[in-house]
């Protein structure tokens, strides 16, 4: 089992422009290989800027190309705070973009309730799974406690093994959030992490170099079964990684 690959660049713009030639060859090797790239989208900030460019950059299979979402908040999709909604306003919301097949995560719902509707939608989307189902590729970021999707450190659904997507009670937040579990995560081809800023420095360093449970930096857990991990960071976030990177 080969670790993650760790690349460092420059800025959060190369770390975007190196993503989205990523996703590119990613969605064309899965639609000529298997007739369908099936994509799980980040929350956040940091994704902004990549699905910009994948927007504007160079065409990808979007009319066979599966968007689907790692984790919502739990809110209504106009809500500010919505994954949704930032997907929308940089890349789902093209007019290119085959509305059909963008599958949100109904934040709008009680959170049990959305996740449980979330888990039937992708559960269509592959149909026969017996275990869980295996993306071509998952985009991720992580916060600077190391919580990646909605999985935060000494949260619940952190030691969930059966359920596709859970809802998650954030105490941080004092609020609920709708979550694809560390199996489903596990399962894909590939997952690439997109890491920027010095405010996830620590946390970084903690992933990549330490040895500290899942239960308190869970983007430790996010380990494929037979996939790839890569890291794409700027040098703020790789600055607690020493000279070697
Ligand atoms: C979310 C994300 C979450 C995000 C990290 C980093 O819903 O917020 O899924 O896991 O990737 O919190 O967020 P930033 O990119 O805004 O730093």
């Amino acid at each position: 089992m080969t670790g993650p690959t760790l690349r460092v660049l420059d800025s959060l713009d190369a770390v975007a422009r190196t993503a989205a030639q990523w996703v590119h060859d990613r969605a064309w090797d899965a639609a000529n290989a298997r007739g369908r790239f099936t994509l799980a989208l980040s929350g956040g900030n940091t994704p902004r800027a990549l699905y910009r460019r994948m927007a504007d950059g160079p065409r990808l299979p979007w009319d066979r190309t599966v968007f689907c979402f790692g984790d919502e908040r739990n809110v209504p999709p106009d809500n500010p705070e919505s994954n949704s909604r930032m997907a929308k306003e940089t890349l789902t919301g093209q007019p290119f973009v085959n509305h059909s097949s963008v599958y949100r995560i109904r934040g709008e719902l009680p959170a049990e309730e959305a996740a449980a509707d979330y888990e039937q939608t992708l559960r269509k989307l592959f149909p026969g799974t017996a275990t869980f189902p295996r993306f071509d590729l998952i985009l991720l970021g992580m916060g600077p406690d190391g919580h990646t999707a909605s999985l935060f450190p000494h949260s619940a659904a952190l030691a969930d093994r059966t359920r596709w997507v859970a809802s998650n009670w954030v105490e941080k937040f004092r609020t609920h959030r709708i979550t694809m579990t560390f199996p489903v995560l596990n399962a894909a081809a590939e997952v690439l992490f997109l890491v920027a800023g010095e405010d996830k420095a620590w946390a970084l360093k903690e992933v990549l170099k330490g040895s500290a449970p899942v239960s308190e930096i869970p983007a430790r857990g996010v380990v494929p079964t037979s996939g790839k991990v890569t890291f794409l960071v700027d040098r703020a976030a790789a600055a607690g990684l020493g000279q070697s990177t």
